[in-house]
C-alpha cells in the first residue's frame, strides 16, 4: 500500500514518517522545489529533535520519497492526505488557498476511486468545500470520499506523539471510508473515535482552545497571586493533583505561542462570530494571553532602578517553547519589541532559533553563547525554558553581569538558589 502526503510542513513530514514507521510506503509532495531538494538530501526544513535520522533511514530504505510533480503523484495514489498549511487571515479566519489548490489538483488528476484525508486544521464545513473543489475539476465522474483526521502532535515530540497517540479521531459520513483510513493505523493501540466530519473538526479546535484556556486560567490567577505573595506554582501543584483538573498545562509564564494555539483559538472565535455566537471564555483566554508578556514587563520594570530605560537586557530563549526553532507567535518576540519601546538595549540567545532580521535592524544582537549574552547586562529575562538555561551555574556568572536581577518568564529556574547566589529573582505569580 502506498499513500500520498500533500504538503511537507510540520504535520506533513511527521505524518509521512509515522506511516513509514508503520510499514506503509509514502510519497511526499510539495510545490516548493527548494523544500523537496532539501528533504531528498535528508534535511528537514525545520528543527525537530530526533526526526532527521528517521527521515534519513526511510529515504535510504526507500519507504519515503519526495516529489514535486503533482500530476504524477496524484495519478499514482488512491489515498491522499491533505497536510498543507492553513495560516490565519487578518480577520482570524483560516486561509484555505493551499487546501483549495490541492483539492482542485486531486479532481483534475485522480484516476481511480480515492480517499482524501484532511489532516490540516480546517474550519467546520471545509470537508464539504473540499468535495466541491475536487468535483469541480473532474472531467469524468470518479467516486471519492473526503474524511477528516485531525492530528494532535506537539512540536518537540512530534514523531513520538504521532506513534503513540492519545486517540485517533476520524470524521466521515461513510463507514467504509472510515474503516479504509483506520486500516492504516491498525498497528497503533489507542482509543478510536469515529464521528461525523464537523464533530471531528470541533474536537481538534476544542482540544487546543481548552488547553489554551487552561494556560490563561493559571496565568490570570498568577497575576492575583503576585499581589498576595502566593506562589502560583504551589497552587498549580495543589489543584493539579485533582484528577478532574490534571497537572498538565498549568505552568504559569509569559503566555502560549506556536503555530497552533493562537491560530486555532482565533479560527474558533471566527467560526463562532460567523454563527452569531460568542465564546466569551475563549475570547478572554486569548485576551489574557495577548496581555501576559506586557503584564510581566510592567511588574518587572518596577524593580529596575530606572525601569527598562537605557538598561541592557539579556533575553534567554526565542523559540515559543524548547526543542524547536519555531518563532511563530513566540512571546519572546513581544517581550523584545516591548523592551525596545521601553528604550532598553537588548541582547538575545537561543540554542537554535534565529533572531528575525527586523530586530537586528533595530539594534538587537544575538550572541553565540550564554556568557556573551549576559556580559554587562543589567537584567536577564528568561523567555524559553531550554534545558541549558536551567543548568546555568549563576554564581560564576556574577562578575559578567552589571546588575543581578533575573526575571523568569517561565518559572523554570531555581529561584531559591539564585537568591542564595546573590541575585534578585522574580518569576510570574511568585511575589
Ligand atoms: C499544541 C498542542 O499541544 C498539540 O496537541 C496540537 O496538535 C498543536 O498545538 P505545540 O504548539 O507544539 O502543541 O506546543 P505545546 O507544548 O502545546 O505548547 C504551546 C504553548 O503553550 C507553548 O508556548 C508553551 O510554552 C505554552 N505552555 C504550555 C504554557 O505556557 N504553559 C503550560 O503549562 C503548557
Amino acid at each position: 500500500m502506498s499513500i500520498l502526503i500533500m504538503g511537507t510542513g510540520y504535520v506533513g513530514i511527521t505524518t509521512a514518517i509515522m506511516f513509514a514507521e508503520l510499514g506503509i510506503q509514502v510519497t511526499g509532495f510539495d510545490s516548493n522545489a527548494a523544500k523537496i531538494a532539501l528533504l531528498n538530501q535528508s534535511h528537514l526544513p525545520f528543527y525537530e529533535r530526533g526526526m532527521e535520522p528517521l527521515l534519513q533511514r526511510h529515504l535510504q530504505e526507500q519507504t519515503i520519497r519526495f516529489v514535486q510533480d503533482e500530476q504524477a503523484a496524484i495519478e499514482e495514489h488512491a489515498i491522499i492526505f491533505l497536510c498543507v498549511g492553513t495560516p490565519s487571515n487578518s480577520d482570524g479566519s483560516a486561509n484555505l488557498f493551499a487546501i483549495q489548490q490541492a483539492s482542485e489538483w486531486i479532481g483534475k488528476y485522480m484516476r481511480e476511486q480515492t480517499l482524501v484525508v484532511i489532516k490540516s486544521t480546517v474550519p467546520v464545513g471545509v470537508d464539504e468545500r473540499v468535495s466541491e473543489w475536487i468535483a469541480s475539476k473532474q472531467t469524468r465522474p470518479i467516486p471519492f470520499d473526503v474524511v477528516v483526521n485531525p492530528e494532535f502532535l506537539r512540536e518537540g515530540s512530534a514523531v513520538a506523539d504521532a506513534l503513540a497517540p492519545d486517540r485517533i479521531v476520524v470524521g466521515s459520513d461513510s463507514e467504509e471510508a472510515a474503516q479504509r483510513l483506520l486500516s492504516l493505523y491498525e498497528k497503533l493501540d489507542c482509543p478510536i473515535i469515529v464521528t461525523n466530519p464537523k464533530a471531528a473538526i470541533m474536537i481538534k479546535y476544542a482540544s487546543n482552545a481548552f488547553l489554551a484556556t487552561k494556560i490563561s486560567f493559571i496565568n490570570e490567577l498568577a497575576r492575583l497571586c503576585d499581589g498576595l505573595e502566593i506562589d502560583i506554582s504551589e497552587i498549580a501543584y495543589g489543584i493539579g493533583l485533582d484528577p478532574r483538573i490534571g497537572a498538565m498545562f498549568l505552568k504559569a509564564g509569559i503566555g502560549y505561542g506556536g503555530s497552533c494555539f493562537p491560530k486555532d483559538v482565533d479560527a474558533l472565535l471566527h467560526t463562532a462570530n460567523s454563527n452569531r455566537k460568542s465564546l466569551t471564555i475563549i475570547e478572554h483566554a486569548a485576551k489574557v494571553n495577548r496581555t501576559q508578556p506586557l503584564y510581566a514587563l510592567d511588574v518587572w520594570e518596577k524593580v529596575m532602578p530606572s525601569a527598562f530605560k537605557k538598561a541592557t537586557v539579556a533575553v534567554l530563549g526565542l523559540s515559543f517553547k524548547p526543542h524547536t526553532d519555531d518563532l511563530r507567535e513566540a512571546p519572546s518576540l513581544v517581550v523584545i519589541s516591548e523592551l525596545l519601546s521601553r528604550q532598553a538595549k537588548v541582547r538575545v540567545h537561543d540554542p537554535i532559533a534565529v533572531l528575525p532580521v527586523h530586530f537586528r535592524a533595530l539594534g538587537v544582537q544575538q550572541a553565540d553563547t550564554i556568557g556573551e549574552t549576559l556580559q554587562g547586562a543589567d537584567a536577564v529575562i528568561l523567555c524559553t525554558e531550554w534545558p541549558e538555561y536551567r543548568e546555568i551555574d549563576w554564581l560564576p556568572m556574577k562578575p559578567l553581569l552589571n546588575g543581578h536581577i533575573v526575571f523568569d518568564g517561565r518559572n523554570a529556574l531555581d529561584g531559591r538558589s539564585l537568591i542564595q547566589s546573590g541575585y534578585d529573582y522574580y518569576g510570574i505569580g511568585s511575589h
